[in-house]
């Protein structure tokens, strides 16, 4: 008997758990490490609950949020061109969010290698792969999606454990929206280098990172006029409230973003409008919160030639093209493994 339509497309698709570690273990130690104490910070993961993603992606449709119209831009004009350099018939994406960007370079791989192209899509948010998994099977009859759970890492690892299996093309993997910004050099260059060591020698890397500009554009773009930042960056709450059974109260905090020079990059705080006392029932334990305290919840990292040059090839990755958006606002490179490197 001939196979449904929604039997083919369950065959199409499908998704697998890859975290090394339980993220409830995962989270409880990252909270241990950052929260107990001021200074308090949480890396950006957390943000990713259904609602987290749902609120990034109406953050990209702010008119203040350049980095995702700019990169849109470069795959929109470069993509057929990038699929063809790669030679590739399998797209590897880390923090693949909704993928609607990832179109632009579906669409050439798809024309391409027809039923033999493949989507690999990993993201923290299983919510967030289902959805863009649905969509994208609509929009290509001839694409299969693996979706990878978990954290990049974790991802990187289970594409090693596999190896390349069944595919005879080449892979590009694809790392956008200037995600690597959210990690400070020593933890950028682990990733890198992890993403270099899933890579064979035939496999190409396309980077996304956002460049320094005028500090009255980053920080609108952190905190745009209709509150969507703000209430992506306060929703971090909710899941620890959730996750943890702590209490924190949304009202009692406020959302900035300042640029730090020094740093050249865009933090996102969480600050205590009044001091008071938090609950946090996974730890027994109550904080104890100044007025004016900051809780950090990401950096996003604005990089220049020099900081670019010094990551790539820490990490044994070569540059072989580079695009520019705008005045030098947003750079798409694509790389390959140094041999050397
Ligand atoms: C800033 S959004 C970018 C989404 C998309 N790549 C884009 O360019 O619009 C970051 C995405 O990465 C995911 N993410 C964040 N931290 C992650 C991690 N450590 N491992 C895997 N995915 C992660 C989030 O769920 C989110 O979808």
């Amino acid at each position: 008997m001939a196979a449904s339509p929604a039997e083919r497309m369950s065959r199409r698709y499908s998704r697998r758990t890859v975290e090394v570690r339980d993220p409830h273990a995962e989270l409880l130690a990252d909270f241990r490490a950052g929260m107990l104490e001021a200074p308090r910070s949480l890396p950006p993961k957390y943000f990713y609950d259904a609602r987290g993603s749902a609120l990034f992606d109406a953050i990209c449709d702010t008119p203040e949020y350049y980095p995702t119209r700019l990169e849109a831009s470069l795959l929109e004009r470069n993509a057929a061109a990038i699929i063809e350099a790669a030679g590739a018939d399998t797209l590897v994406e880390l923090g693949s969010g909704t993928s609607r960007k990832t179109e632009y370079l579906l669409a050439p791989l798809e024309r391409a290698a027809g039923e033999e192209s493949l989507y690999v899509a990993n993201d923290v948010c299983p919510e967030i792969l289902d959805e863009a998994g649905e969509r994208l099977l609509e929009r290509f009859p001839g694409l299969t999606i693996h979706a990878l759970a978990g954290d990049y890492g974790a991802a990187l690892e289970a594409l090693r454990a596999d190896g390349a299996a069944g595919q005879d093309g080449a892979r590009l993997f694809t790392f956008l929206g200037s995600s690597l910004g959210n990690f400070e050099d020593p933890e950028a260059i682990e990733l890198l280098r992890a993403i270099r060591r899933t890579m064979g020698s035939d496999d190409h890397l396309l980077l996304g990172l956002d460049r320094v500009k005028p500090v009255d554009v980053l920080e609108a773009a952190y905190d745009d006029a209709a509150g969507v930042t703000a209430a992506f960056n306060l929703n971090l709450l909710s899941v620890l409230n959730r996750e943890l059974g702590a209490d924190f109260d949304e009202r009692g905090f406020r959302h900035r973003a300042p640029f730090n020079h020094e740093e050249s990059r865009i933090e996102m705080h969480l600050v205590a409008q009044v001091s008071q006392k938090v609950r946090v029932e996974a730890f027994a334990t109550t904080l104890e919160l100044e007025a004016g305290e900051v809780i950090r919840t990401e950096i996003s990292r604005k990089f220049d030639a020099k900081m670019i040059d010094r990551l790539l090839s820490a990490s044994g990755l070569r540059r072989e093209r580079e695009w520019l958006a705008g005045d030098g606002w947003y750079s798409l490179l694509m790389l390959r493994p140094d041999p050397a490197g």
